[in-house]
């Protein structure tokens, strides 16, 4: 079969830099610069946002005002219209803090390998997924929605390459004890196209391709690269972080997701829409700019959209 021969009408983008950008920074943007990133992101019409983590303030300090920030931005998360807010959460301390506020969803996260789930989380895979035998039930009981996170899918920093069914059995508890969808994570950006062809194959024999996201950081420049991949398979969520701000705090070099911009220019470029008014979301990366203090790396974020009418 041809390359993109049955490309979709329409993707998800799930926009994460309010989380997975800004606990990377190493200054700590002002709750009510947070709000305003978040609410510059919403009026680009991205509908699916992770806004923060209820995590402890010890281990990303940079988040500490995550009840804050709701409290500034619940407004915003318009259920009603499809737009759906989600904070990570790691115990149930972090549930009861997740419930307080009013979101609407929580997003649980493991690693596929030992040793970057023990840095990230200070427990083993299977101590963290007994943390969410209760977590899980517990946010749905009181009507949350769940999503999960499966971590260095396609690599480990210390472990280096992870068999896949370690990744897909993590992936299977998570579905078990009912997350509505699993993002899958490059965490360190080392995924290349045929490699990501092999994993996507090997878990849509085991997921339905909706209940599957890719979770892609740009470390190496391969992250649209691998997404792709995934769009010709079948996959329908992507995330991505404004401007490609991020990393992650406890994967050494780790850089930021995939931007936004990259990944939205593209799928419209492509025919696929997003729903996402690309002026606007540049100007969200230069609100996002402006608040972390330096240069974003997305490449369309750079390159300026303005060009293109000229
Ligand atoms: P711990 O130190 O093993 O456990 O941390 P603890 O229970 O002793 O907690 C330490 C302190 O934090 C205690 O405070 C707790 O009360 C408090 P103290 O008694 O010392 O004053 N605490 C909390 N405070 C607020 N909210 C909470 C909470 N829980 C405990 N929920 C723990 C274990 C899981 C808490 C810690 O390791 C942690 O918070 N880790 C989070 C690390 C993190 O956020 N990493 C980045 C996100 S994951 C990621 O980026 C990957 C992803 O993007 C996908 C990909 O790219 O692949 C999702
Ligand atoms: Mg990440």
């Amino acid at each position: 079969m041809a390359l993109f021969e049955r490309l979709p009408d329409r993707v998800h983008v799930y926009e994460v830099s309010p989380r997975d950008g800004l606990q990377n920074e190493s200054a700590t943007v002002p709750t009510h610069g947070k709000a305003r990133m978040i609410d510059a992101l919403v009026g680009a019409g991205i509908q699916q946002l992770e806004v923060t983590s209820f995590v402890s303030p010890k281990w990303i300090p940079q988040l500490a005002d995550a009840e804050e920030v709701i409290q500034l931005t619940q407004p915003l998360e318009r259920r009603d219209q499809g737009i759906h807010f989600s904070a990570l959460c790691p115990n149930m301390r972090g549930l009861d803090r997740a419930i307080s506020t009013g979101i609407g969803t929580i997003a649980v996260f493991v690693s596929a390998s030992e040793s970057h789930n023990k840095k990230n989380v200070n427990k083993t895979v299977d101590e963290t997924l007994a943390v969410f035998e209760q977590v899980v039930p517990a946010a749905r009981k009181q009507g949350l929605r769940v999503r999960g996170y499966v971590s260095t899918v396609w690599g480990c920093p210390y472990e280096g390459e992870i068999p896949v069914r370690q990744a897909i059995a993590v992936a299977s508890r998570l579905m078990e004890l009912g997350c509505y969808q699993v993002s899958l994570g490059d965490t360190i950006g080392v995924g290349t196209p045929v490699q990501t062809l092999q994993i996507i194959n090997a878990f849509l024999q085991e997921f339905e391709a909706d209940t599957i996201a890719m979770h892609m950081h740009d470390t190496r420049g391969t992250a649209l690269s691998n997404v792709l991949v995934g769009l010709d398979r079948g996959i329908r969520t992507f995330d991505a972080s404004i401007g490609g701000v991020g990393g992650c705090p406890y994967a050494p070099g780790a850089a930021g997701n995939l931007a936004t911009e990259d990944l939205v220019y593209t799928l419209e470029g492509m025919g696929v829409e997003t729903g996402i008014d690309l002026g606007k979301l540049w100007e969200a990366g230069r609100v996002a700019e402006a608040l972390v203090g330096h240069r974003l790396p997305g490449k369309v974020h750079q390159a300026g959209i303005l060009s293109l009418a000229q």
